[in-house]
């Protein structure tokens, strides 16, 4: 029997930290569970919040509806002559999917160490770090349909990835991801592209890299560069880095000839919004109880109690100056509640 609790503060489910409260809030720990919960007609009208780790989540409010936080675990492996078939329950946490993958040596998630959050929501966004995306690894998934109450798989062709984007978010509020299956590899194929990796390898005194070293090196990388939530409430980056056309491009690199950008294809150039950010004059600055890393100005930071209405406000006021100033839109990243 599933049980539905009242009136649940958020603030130990968000990494920001926001002191929030849901009126309803369910944990599901079996597919199943999903297929019950929406028996009761009362949850397909009722607002609804799927909930991972809420690592990339800003609460601007208290919620007045159904807090869906899922917790369905098990990991499980094939492998098929150097392929491996690794599939995962929506509610196993990132990181430890991954340590999982390294310890048995299937590689191809790698790079994306120590990314918070759970495998349920990774093909939300399609993360992405260190040169490598959910997408290169991802086979498909299995996702509950509220309106039907069954399970559809989806391919990888079916999710639509892009930088930060899937059908998932295009679609939000449709699909709740239960299971993921990746496509990894017995055979490594080290990408350490990524400039910094290969300057902590060379400082590691390591010219041929295992997958545990790289592992070990993107947690190192990430750990200096970015604030740890279990001491400052934060989601990561919290815009996209801009993609814009090579004609905009030109006109920014007019102005501002040291801008970082980078080949995003099909002729469109990506700007580095930390840099921008940067540029603006934002980078460590403390407002209120709110503020931008010292190290990494693209992560907006709770100094402790900060409401997510002044994180959002924070976001709004960097928005406007970066596009006085280049010329160029922010989006946020972080999914606002
Ligand atoms: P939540 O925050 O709980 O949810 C995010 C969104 O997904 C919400 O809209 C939610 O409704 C939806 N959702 C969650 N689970 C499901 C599900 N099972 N089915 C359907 N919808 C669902 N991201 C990167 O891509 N790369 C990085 O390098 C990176 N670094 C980060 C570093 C830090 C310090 C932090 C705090 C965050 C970082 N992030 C990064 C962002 C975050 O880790 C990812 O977006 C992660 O996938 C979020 O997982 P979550 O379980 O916490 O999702
Ligand atoms: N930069 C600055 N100032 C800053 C921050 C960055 O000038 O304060 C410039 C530097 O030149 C740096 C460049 O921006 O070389 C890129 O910075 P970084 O390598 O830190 O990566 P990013 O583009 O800021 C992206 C992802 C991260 C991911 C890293 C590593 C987005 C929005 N962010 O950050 O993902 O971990 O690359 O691959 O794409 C997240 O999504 O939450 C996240 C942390």
């Amino acid at each position: 029997m599933l049980q539905i609790h009242q009136n649940v503060s958020l603030k130990n489910f968000n990494t920001f930290g926001i002191d929030a409260n849901a009126r309803y809030f369910v944990e599901i720990d079996h597919a199943g569970d999903l297929v019950e919960l929406f028996m009761d007609p009362q949850w397909k009208t009722t607002g609804r919040l799927v909930l991972g780790g809420g690592s990339n989540l800003l609460l601007t409010r208290d919620f007045d509806g159904l807090v869906i936080r899922m917790n369905i675990r098990g990991i499980e492996h094939r492998i098929n002559h150097n392929e491996v078939f690794v599939e995962a329950g929506a509610g196993e946490v990132w990181n430890e999917f991954v340590q999982y993958c390294v310890k048995w040596q299937f590689a191809g998630v790698e790079n994306l160490s120590l990314i918070p959050g759970s495998v349920g929501a990774s093909p939300i966004q399609n993360i992405g770090a260190y040169g490598v995306e959910l997408k290169d690894v991802f086979d498909s998934c299995e996702a509950f349909e509220i309106a039907t109450g069954t399970f559809k798989t989806f391919s990888k062709a079916d999710c639509h990835f892009a930088y930060r984007e899937s059908i998932f978010k295009q679609l939000p509020g449709q699909y709740i991801i239960v299971r993921v299956k990746f496509k990894l590899s017995l055979i490594p194929d080290i990408n350490t592209r990524y400039g910094a990796i290969a300057q902590e390898l060379t400082n590691r005194g390591i010219t041929a890299p295992t997958i545990k070293d790289i592992s070990d090196v993107v947690s190192h990388i990430r750990v200096s560069k970015l604030p740890d939530p279990s001491t400052i409430g934060n989601a990561g980056s919290f815009f996209k880095n801009p993609v814009i056309s090579s004609e905009e491009f030109e006109t920014v690199k007019t102005n501002f000839p040291e801008v970082v950008h980078y080949p995003a294809g099909d002729g469109l150039v990506k700007l580095a919004a930390g840099w921008l950010i940067e540029q603006c004059g934002w980078k460590g600055k403390i407002i209120g109880h709110t503020g931008t890393w010292k190290n990494q100005a693209l992560v907006l930071v709770n100094h402790g109690g900060a409401t997510g209405q002044e994180i959002f406000d924070l976001s709004a006021a960097i928005i406007d100056s970066v596009q006085a100033k280049f010329g160029v839109t922010l989006q946020r990243e972080v999914n606002i509640l």
